[in-house]
Formats: C-alpha cells, sequence, structure tokens
C-alpha cells in the first residue's frame, strides 16, 4: 500500500540528485563562475542512498529517477543503478543526463538495467549549443542520443527547455526529431529558479505559444498518459515514430497530481521543488538511525508536502543543479 499525503496523493516516486557536479554550466542553471560545490562528506554514500531507496520501496515507492548536476560524472553510477534495479518494489529506474558521457556510458548502463533515459538538448545548432551550456559538445550529445536508441533504450526523451530568443525559431526543427526516431521530445516551460543568467522575464516562452508554432506540421493527436507517468501533457505528429510533450512546470495543473518527492545530494528531502522546506535524512542516517526513525522521517515529509506551489517566482534558494529538476 502507498503512502498518502494530506490532499490524497499517492506518493510512490522518489528522485535522487546523486551529485551537484556538472560536466556544463547552462546559462539558465549556473552563472558564468559556477556555484560553490558541496564539500564531498556532504554528499550521500551509494550505500546510504540504498538504503534510504530501500526503505522507499518498502513504503510503496515504485519509481525512481537519478539526476543530478549531472549523474554520469559520479563515479561508478552503473553500480549503483544496478543495485537500485534490484530493490523489490522498484519497478522503475530512471535518469535525466545532459548526454555528454552517453558515448562511452550507455552501453554498460543498459547492461545494469537501466530502461529509461532522458537526456536534454535545447537546441540543434552547435554553435547556441556551446553558448547555452558553454561547452562545446554538441556533437557528443548528438552521438550520445543516437547510441541511446540503437542500445535500445526505451523510451529516449530529450528535454528542450524553451526559451524565447533562444529556441523559438528551432520548435518545429525539434519536434521534427520525434517524426523519424523513436524519442519523446518534450518541451519544457522555463521555471524562474534563482541563479540563472538569462532574464526570466524575456525569455519566458509558454507551453501554448509553443504548441502554435507546432501547428504546421499537422494535427497532433492527443496521448492519454498512464499512471507512472510524469506531468507531460503528450502528443504525436501523424505518422511519426516518436512523440512530443509539454511540461507546464509553474502552472499548478499537474500538482494536484504529483506523486513525488526528491532526495537532495545532501541527503535532504523535498517535498516540493519550489519550496525550500526540507527534512534532513543524513544526520540521523550518519548517527545509525535506525529503519523506524528514517521511515517516520519520510513519512513527516510526505505529510507536508503542499497542495501546489502558488506560483512564488524565485522562492528556492537551493540551485538546480543541487535539486535535480
Ligand atoms: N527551467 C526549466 N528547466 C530547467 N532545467 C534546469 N534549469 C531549468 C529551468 N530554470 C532542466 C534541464 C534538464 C532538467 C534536469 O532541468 O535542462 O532538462
Ligand atoms: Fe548541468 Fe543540467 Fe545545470 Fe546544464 S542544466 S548546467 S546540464 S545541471
Amino acid at each position: 500500500m502507498p503512502i498518502y499525503d494530506a490532499f490524497h496523493r499517492a506518493i510512490t516516486y522518489l528522485r535522487v540528485s546523486i551529485t551537484d557536479r556538472c560536466n556544463l554550466r547552462c546559462r539558465y542553471c549556473v552563472p558564468k563562475e559556477g556555484i560553490k560545490k558541496l564539500p564531498h562528506e556532504e554528499i550521500l554514500r551509494y550505500e546510504e542512498i540504498l538504503r534510504i531507496v530501500k526503505i522507499a520501496a518498502q513504503m510503496g515507492f515504485k519509481k525512481v529517477r537519478i539526476t543530478g548536476g549531472e549523474p554520469l560524472v559520479r563515479k561508478n553510477l552503473v553500480y549503483l543503478i544496478e543495485k537500485i534495479g534490484k530493490i523489490e518494489g522498484i519497478e522503475k529506474v530512471c535518469l535525466t543526463t545532459n548526454g555528454v558521457l552517453l558515448p562511452e556510458m550507455a552501453a554498460d548502463l543498459y547492461k545494469a538495467g537501466l530502461r529509461h533515459i532522458n537526456i536534454s538538448l535545447d537546441t540543434l545548432n552547435p554553435e547556441k549549443y556551446a553558448y547555452i551550456t558553454r561547452v562545446n559538445v554538441f556533437g557528443r550529445v548528438l552521438k550520445g542520443i543516437k547510441k541511446a536508441i540503437e542500445i535500445g533504450f526505451n523510451p529516449v526523451k530529450i528535454n528542450v527547455v524553451l526559451m524565447k530568443g533562444f529556441n523559438d525559431d528551432e520548435i518545429v526543427d525539434l519536434a521534427k526529431l520525434s517524426l523519424t526516431m523513436p524519442l519523446a521530445v518534450r518541451f519544457i516551460e522555463f521555471m524562474p529558479l534563482n541563479h540563472t543568467q538569462i532574464v526570466y522575464e524575456n525569455a519566458f516562452l509558454s507551453a501554448e505559444e509553443a504548441m502554435q508554432k507546432l501547428k504546421k506540421l499537422g494535427d497532433l493527436e492527443e496521448i492519454p498518459s498512464s499512471p507512472l507517468d510524469g506531468p507531460a501533457k503528450r502528443y504525436k505528429i501523424k505518422g511519426s515514430l516518436g512523440e512530443i510533450g509539454f511540461i507546464t512546470a509553474l502552472s499548478n495543473h499537474f500538482c494536484h497530481k504529483c506523486n513525488r518527492l526528491r532526495l537532495t545530494p545532501d541527503g535532504q528531502l523535498r517535498p516540493c521543488l519550489f519550496s525550500d522546506q526540507e527534512w534532513d535524512l543524513k544526520t540521523p542516517l550518519r548517527q545509525g538511525a535506525d529503519d523506524a526513525k528514517i521511515r517516520a522521517i519520510i513519512e513527516d515529509a510526505i505529510a507536508h508536502k503542499p497542495k501546489n506551489h502558488g506560483y512564488v517566482k524565485f522562492a528556492t534558494h537551493r540551485p538546480m543543479s543541487r535539486i535535480g529538476g
């Protein structure tokens, strides 16, 4: 039986950010000089993460997503993925990555049991890619995407952050990736989080506007979403191998079915992306707390999951690279 929060939502999805380190410096995520890194000893060890996931699985969690920073920069990720996949009750293990290290790592990740992969890609233009991420590695990411498909990951999802003046002229081309490749291209509304170098008010482009631009590709068929699905509204371009989706983070429309809890790299549970209220798991873990105590903290965090995030902009102090999107 899953655990329900105060608003009758079954909480079954744990997003685990395993590192705040990243090999890119996306302008919407970090300032030029970067963000101070967490000291190594503050970051949960794999054994600690595995213990938390095991307890969460006993509480009815079914889905785990590994995020970062960039999860592929952490050593022995393949080991973690394999172990999580074997935890009883966990039905779905997913990974969100920027794709830079995928060409060399995709095969090992697949062998470890990973099947669900989300890759961030905001543009199809190598120069624009180098501009937005401050690193010139577009070719690697494209290679990583192709490799992931070839190896058999399914689904492979592409996350595109919508930004006016940056990629609004590429929405049709990005959506078209789903015509010939079995990809889910998901357009994500730009979220007003701290540390961004992009002026939110200038760059915000709504999913609605993006969808208007896609009209020229013909009618979009709506795909109904299933229970372990995320918040994307899904569509299919007629005759396409893949699909497209829209994630409207700031509009509250999906809060009512939010099933997630987040674990930060330094062992804090966050019931809502947009709220800095956190429950400390690291200290009790390291002080030798038993499973019942850890479970009680997770239950308390769930009990305090807010109904919605109330449209508060720039409300979080924790940078995205320490939350995991
Ligand atoms: N708004 C929307 N998406 C963001 N991401 C990072 N920062 C933001 C933001 N301010 C995205 C990344 C990646 C995912 C982990 O979060 O591009 O796709
Ligand atoms: Fe790294 Fe993701 Fe932030 Fe880009 S958005 S700098 S890939 S953590």
